[in-house]
């Protein structure tokens, strides 16, 4: 049993190690990371902040927390950061303790345009009693209607107008809503959770410049860090967030995540930006790539993406088949709904879409040259009939010159990726 066990993870790696990983949620940590996850920080409690916990023995865990805290304030510019909660997941519930109470209206992107669930009836705001009214979306541009959005947000007065998403090609209109938010009295949030690594390396958008007060995020999509959240905001909302977090939503915060948090955070001090902006260039250079060998590439009138994130509408094959033809070619993407879906009478279960993100072949040091075999292994598959276990060697073979995380302190080959 405990072979089997140990096997099944190592089965894992290799199969891992052998394929092209373009799930845009992911990423991989560096080896100096990874060390901070199997530390002893793993077995304990802190709960409270650094310096005032409510447990002994925190002395090296404050330490930590402290330039957790610090460095998270440096790199995105901020007053003030706090590292505890647990996920994304977490933090937008920490996002909702903190600023609302049940039958409070927010506005959010529906899933079918893009937003997680946790902002949606669906999921985390429905279940907690929230009233979700939804930002009116413009499929064309791939983005917020502003004009109707505003319109809405006098309407219906909500008390959170929260930005971001799961499906995220251009930067949403914080600039242009934020006045009509204030206006109503509502507290303008982001969510950064895919995006979080394009900000800090000053890409994509800027949202406190632009008008944000609170973002919450996870650290594990475009920022490659630990599977865990973070909270960033002005300083006048420390104290409240402080509490929504502890002893509101989390008790044990997982101090071996926020340890590695840590590290990822300094690496993107360091490499930030070389990183965020290869990403952009790679997401430009596989659209572009994918279009010329006969996808349709949703966006192309505005140059695809401007974030990690490409997506592709395959009306005919439709979302799930292609990616189960893709996983066969050792290609990992995900199915994704697009807002058009519902009038084509395809809804999550088998969408037309799939969603590709190439921050974690970045990460693995892939350029832009790379992107064009990725599209050729991908049109192979999907456009000209080839059997996707004949790509699957192919695509095995050209993963092998990809086994070092970049943009890291890094040196050499990472045994395990
Ligand atoms: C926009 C957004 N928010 C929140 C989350 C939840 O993050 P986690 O999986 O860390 O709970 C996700 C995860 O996919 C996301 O895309």
């Amino acid at each position: 049993m405990l072979q089997d066990i140990l096997e099944t993870l190592e089965r894992h790696e290799e199969f891992i190690r052998s394929v092209i990983p373009l799930i845009a949620s992911e990423n991989v940590m560096s080896l100096t990371a990874r060390r901070a996850l199997v530390s002893d920080f793993g077995h304990r409690y802190a709960e409270g902040l650094p310096r005032k916990r409510v447990y002994a023995g925190c002395r090296f865990i404050d330490e930590i927390e402290l330039k957790a805290i610090e460095l998270a304030k440096e790199v995105f510019k901020v007053e003030h950061a706090n590292v505890q909660p647990t996920s994304g997941s977490v933090a937008n519930l920490a996002l909702y303790v903190a600023f609302t109470k049940p039958g409070d209206t927010i506005m959010t992107l529906s899933v079918k345009d893009g937003g997680h669930i946790t902002m949606n009836r669906v999921g985390l705001a429905g279940r907690i009693g929230l009233n979700v009214v939804n930002f009116p979306f413009d499929a064309e541009e791939f983005n917020i209607d502003v004009d109707k959005a505003e319109k809405l947000i006098r309407e219906v007065n909500p008390k959170l107008v929260f930005f971001g998403g799961s499906v995220f090609l251009f930067p949403h209109p914080v600039r242009e809503l934020r006045d009509v938010a204030k206006e109503v009295g509502a507290v303008t949030a982001y969510d950064a959770s895919h995006v979080l690594g394009l900000i800090a390396g000053k890409e994509f958008q800027r949202p406190f410049e632009e008008g944000v007060e609170i973002v919450t995020s996870s650290t594990h999509k475009t920022f490659p860090g630990p599977q865990h959240g973070i909270i960033l905001c002005r300083s006048e909302f420390a104290e409240i967030v402080d509490r929504a977090v502890f002893p509101g939503v989390v008790s044990n915060h997982h101090l071996h995540h926020v340890a590695a948090l840590t590290i990822a955070l300094l690496e993107m001090k360091e490499f930030g930006r070389e990183y965020a902006k290869q990403i952009i260039r790679n997401a430009k250079a596989l659209a572009n790539a994918l279009a010329e060998e006969g996808f349709k590439v949703v966006a192309e009138h505005k140059g695809f993406t401007e974030s990690h994130q490409v997506l592709v509408d395959l009306p005919e094959i439709g979302g799930l088949k292609a990616e189960k033809m893709l996983e066969e070619a050792g290609i990992l993407v995900n199915r994704n709904l697009l807002p058009w879906d519902k009038e084509r009478g395809r809804d999550f279960r088998d969408p037309s879409g799939i969603r590709l993100g190439v921050q974690e072949v970045t990460r693995l040091g892939m350029k832009e040259d790379e992107m064009k075999e990725i599209a050729k292994f991908m049109a192979d598959v999907l456009l000209r009939g080839k059997d996707p276990k004949s790509i699957a060697k192919k695509v095995a073979e050209f993963r092998r010159d990809f086994t070092k995380v970049h943009y890291s302190f890094d040196s050499g080959e990472a045994p395990f990726i």
